[in-house]
């Protein structure tokens, strides 16, 4: 499931959710994020506190409340699209830097749900211009004789990263982002990240520190 709407948050609500994204960055250097993956050293992302209870106010209070708008409209929206059983788990701000990109992946699964039960949703906080790349692209996996994800096929979606607007997927989807093409080494594309679990079908809860799929596991 692929779900976008623009111009999701008040104009008032999105800038203080743009400025408090904007106060967590620290520079970094480009980089192909899923060479010698570290979940210890993730310098492009700011995590919140992780929503055990899922409840994602743990995350807000006492030190985000700009993300208030934003969970609670998330919130809404997966509701509305007809997600049982919803429960907040993480929450974060994502960064990169002009000539970025991140290759084919599919998004880890969340307590004990599959990943077609678990969701992220994002909403991008920086501008964004035709011609800048960075788009969300989603499609099918080819794999190579190893059995990882090479490159995708067949694409059903390539969404521009554009202020203000809302992106919801369920995490079965295959993606990747396209390479930042801005020509301005002090271009930062920033967006609010947020994941949720659903029905819950494994018997054991994930493991919280693998945070990308690479095979066609389940
Ligand atoms: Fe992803």
């Amino acid at each position: 499931m692929i779900y976008i709407e623009d111009d999701f948050l008040t104009e008032e609500q999105f800038t203080a959710l743009k400025n408090k994204v904007d106060s967590h960055y620290s520079p970094i250097e480009p980089r192909e994020l899923f060479d010698n993956y570290d979940f210890k050293n993730e310098p492009d992302k700011y995590i919140l506190p992780i929503a055990r209870s899922g409840d994602w106010l743990d995350s807000c209070i006492p030190n985000a409340p700009q993300c208030i708008p934003a969970l609670k409209k998330m919130e809404e929206t997966l509701i509305n699209q007809g997600v049982q059983e919803l429960q907040n788990w993480s929450s974060w701000f994502q960064y990169s830097v002009d000539t970025m990109s991140l290759p084919p992946h599919r998004d880890q699964a969340v307590r004990k749900s599959l990943p077609k039960d678990t969701y992220t949703c994002v909403i991008y906080t920086s501008d964004w211009k035709p011609n800048w790349g960075g788009e969300f692209v989603v499609g099918s996996p080819i794999f190579n004789d190893e059995g990882l994800v090479e490159s995708l096929t067949d694409f059903t979606h390539s969404i521009e990263p554009k202020p203000n607007r809302m992106v919801v997927w369920s995490r079965e989807e295959w993606h990747m982002v396209n390479a930042l093409t801005v020509n301005d080494p002090n271009y930062v594309r920033s967006f609010f990240g947020t994941s949720w679990s659903s029905i819950e079908s494994k018997e054991h809860d994930q493991n919280p520190f693998q945070r990308f799929y690479f095979t066609a596991e389940t």
